[in-house]
């Protein structure tokens, strides 16, 4: 069997920290660890004094009693800490996708379990958001592709690429027809909190017995270098979960551990940080995709520092972005990595200023490579 590559995560492991400017970022520009401590209230006391042992592997007790406090209905039992959401991904794809016939996926999205289906060897149908239909799903599609022969249902919501969030009615169709096939719903809500308008989109746990949610630090919470994610799951599927866990990363480290108890019991003003960043950002881009004069059609993200546009005429969106990378030194993410060719995600939770510079470096390159 071939084995599919995660291209978008190889692409930005290469070079991320190699160009002069970033913007295949979908998170916002990093807090320090100062900044959190203050957020918090907090001196480093605490934390210089901490031994380095290993951590408890499924997280802190205290950690987990603070992120089963954002679930209704769930505790400490339900949650596993991982090491970021990637690994909550990994580890419940390993769990569900052993025995699993078909997965069917709301797309575009961030391909890792899509890809991860592929390597298992399950058949993955997608079921497309569309543009013309504001990045809904057609929801007689989504009734039809949930088949009685459908193991598990994977939504990201709030979406990447496309920074929208589910209707009520689509997520009502979802939910319904999973139910109806006695599907998994698996659920990325690692964009939770980055809602531009600042209402913080509602948790799908507990919409139906076999949901499970996964979330983490690194985008809304702009922590993504403590590697921190979790896991929801009802107590039996954490049990499999853990055994996974075990054989990947055994745990993460203990001082991560300590600042994310901090993140998440403060997290309404890191969201709040987050949200400041994202409605200063935003119309510096927008302005920027206007003066194109059509060249550019997009929806305006409703969540998340990325914006999903799609460009008339030019290059391929892989060569694009490679040309961008050598003559510019900015780094962007191909549509093509979404299996969306014609499409680029831009980035924009940079320092506003260095958003600014990069989008004026980038003007003159994209106008020639656009003619
Ligand atoms: C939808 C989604 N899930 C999971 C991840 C992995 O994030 P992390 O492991 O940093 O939490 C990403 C990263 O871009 C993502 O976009």
């Amino acid at each position: 069997m071939s084995f599919t590559p995660f291209a978008l995560e190889r692409w930005q492991s290469t070079w991320e920290h190699r160009v002069r400017i970033n913007l295949s970022e979908s998170g916002v520009h990093a807090l320090s660890v100062a900044e959190l401590l203050s957020l918090a209230g907090d001196d480093s006391d605490d934390l210089l004094a901490l031994p380095l042992s290993y951590g408890q592997s499924d997280g802190s007790d205290a950690l987990r009693a603070e992120i089963a406090r954002l679930y209704p209905g769930a505790t400490p039992d339900h949650v596993t800490v991982t090491v970021g959401s990637a690994e909550a991904n990994f580890s419940t794809c390993w769990t569900l996708f052993r025995d699993a016939r078909r997965v069917v996926i709301l797309a575009p999205t961030y391909m890792q379990i899509w890809g991860l289906a592929a390597n298992f060897g399950v058949t993955v149908a997608p079921v497309w958001l569309r543009h013309e239909l504001g990045w809904e799903p057609d929801l007689d599609e989504v009734r039809r592709a949930i088949t009685p022969d459908t193991d598990v249902v994977v939504v990201t919501d709030p979406n990447n690429p496309t920074g929208h969030i589910l209707s009520d009615a689509a997520r009502s169709v979802v939910l319904e027809a999973t139910r109806a096939a006695g599907a998994w719903l698996f659920v990325d809500e690692v964009y939770e909190g980055a809602e531009h308008h600042g209402t913080t989109t509602p948790t799908w746990w507990g919409t139906w017995e076999r949901t499970l949610v996964v979330n983490g630090l690194s985008k809304a919470y702009g922590l993504p270098g403590l590697r921190i994610g979790w896991v929801v799951t009802p107590p039996e599927l954490r049990a499999r979960l853990l055994e996974r866990h075990d054989y990947t990363v055994i745990g993460a480290g203990p001082l991560a551990d300590h600042l994310a108890v901090r993140a998440v019991r403060h997290r309404d003003r890191i969201f709040d940080r987050t949200r400041d960043i994202l409605n200063t950002n935003y119309p510096v881009l927008e302005s920027w995709l206007q003066s194109f004069e059509g060249a550019f059609t997009w929806h305006p993200p409703e969540c998340g520092a990325i914006c999903f546009v799609r460009y008339a005429g030019g290059p391929s969106s892989l060569d694009l972005v490679e040309r961008v990378r050598v003559q510019q030194d900015i780094l962007l993410v191909p549509g093509d990595h979404f299996e969306m060719p014609g499409w680029l995600r831009l980035g924009f939770g940079n320092p506003t200023d260095q958003l600014r510079e990069a989008l004026d470096l980038l003007r003159p390159a994209v106008r020639t490579l656009l003619r």
